[in-house]
């Protein structure tokens, strides 16, 4: 099996690859990013491996997206710019990435026609809980740059669908926690709460806490991805959400982090992010019904999990380019 990740040196991505290039060496592997905000450190144990290929290369280069795809037999697009504050920043490089990056995927995908085609969306493009659990019906009301963009592609793909019958599947997580995501600047909560812990630092909190997200361990996310890959269903809209089914607030996730680190801090707490969400919370059912999916992880057990890496992982090891 042939397979392009876009956006395969990030964080997801990094598992992704990792999976396949492990799974058999009968798989080839392409990693196609453009490193804004991968590391090296990510795919390091796959550059000597004959079933994986690194390519320093773009989504917006849709000469590069028809040089890659002929004999691929499986697509997952993963590369995006992901940060709400970058969008917000610069709406017009988000856009660029996001939507025409997207299209180009897709463009790419229809003259080219892989098997299957797997398109990462997200929970962020529902934006304020109209109710709770989301499911997928939820009206699409991201209120920032990030989310509308992400809007964008996962209504092309549709069209996609709808007009080309491409058959893509859209996959919309909910938060996802684990192993190399980054851990500064625009990095992931937990990342960043777990470094700044163990530094005996207090974790930051943008308002109250009250806030909740959904959060998953890396490795029920990546099994959803190959859930998804390897289904015959084509009876439904293919657009599903994977997520725990349990909120938990930014405040708990803080002092759960505090007290399995074991340390004696309490949160310090700053001024809300402008555009954030005050709740993300996944109905899963159609993911259970359609891809017999639970996620096999509890927070505290990801968090553990997690902590435990973190603490092994040599900060020095990490290689930022670009
Ligand atoms: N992390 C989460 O909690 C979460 C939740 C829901 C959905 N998602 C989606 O999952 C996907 C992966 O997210 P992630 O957390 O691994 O993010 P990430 O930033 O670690 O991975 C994205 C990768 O895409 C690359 N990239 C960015 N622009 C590119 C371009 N123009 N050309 C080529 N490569 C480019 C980046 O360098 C990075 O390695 C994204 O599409 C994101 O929207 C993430």
């Amino acid at each position: 099996m042939k397979i392009l990740v876009t956006g395969g040196a990030g964080f997801l991505g990094s598992h992704i690859c990792e999976k396949y290039v492990n799974e058999s060496e009968e798989n080839k592997v392409i990693c196609l990013d453009n490193f804004s905000n991968a590391d090296l450190f990510n795919i390091r144990s796959l550059l000597g491996k004959r079933n994986f290929r690194l390519v320093n290369g773009d989504i917006r280069d849709k000469d590069l997206l028809d040089k890659l795809m002929p004999n691929v037999d499986v697509v997952f697009h993963l590369a995006a710019q992901i940060h709400v504050d970058k969008s917000i920043i610069n709406p017009k490089d988000t856009y660029d990435t996001n939507v025409t990056g997207t299209l180009n995927v897709l463009e790419s995908a229809r003259t080219h026609d892989p098997k299957k085609i797997i398109i990462a969306s997200t929970s962020e493009i529902y934006g304020p809980a109209k109710y709770n659990p989301m499911d997928e019906n939820h009206p699409l009301e991201a209120p920032h740059p990030y989310g509308a963009s992400k809007i964008a592609a996962d209504r092309m793909a549709l069209a996609y669908n709808k007009t080309y019958n491409l058959g893509v599947d859209i996959i919309r997580c909910f938060n996802f926690f684990g192993p190399r995501q980054k851990d500064s600047g625009y990095g992931g909560a937990i990342s960043i709460f777990t470094k700044r812990v163990l530094n005996n630092q207090p974790p930051i909190i943008y308002g109250d806490g009250s806030q909740t997200r959904d959060y998953t361990y890396i490795k029920d996310i990546v099994r959803a991805y190959d859930l998804v890959m390897k289904s015959d269903n084509k009876d439904h809209d293919r657009i599903v959400n994977f997520g725990t089914g349990v909120e938990v607030s930014i405040l708990d996730l803080a002092n759960k982090i505090i007290k399995i680190v074991g340390k004696d801090l309490k949160p310090v707490f700053v001024s809300p992010r402008p555009g954030e969400v005050n709740r993300l919370h996944c109905d899963y059912s159609k993911a259970k019904e359609i891809y017999n999916f639970s996620p096999e992880y509890t927070i505290d057990q990801g968090l553990s999990e997690f902590i435990d890496w973190y603490k092994n992982f040599k900060s020095e090891e990490w290689t930022k380019i670009g």
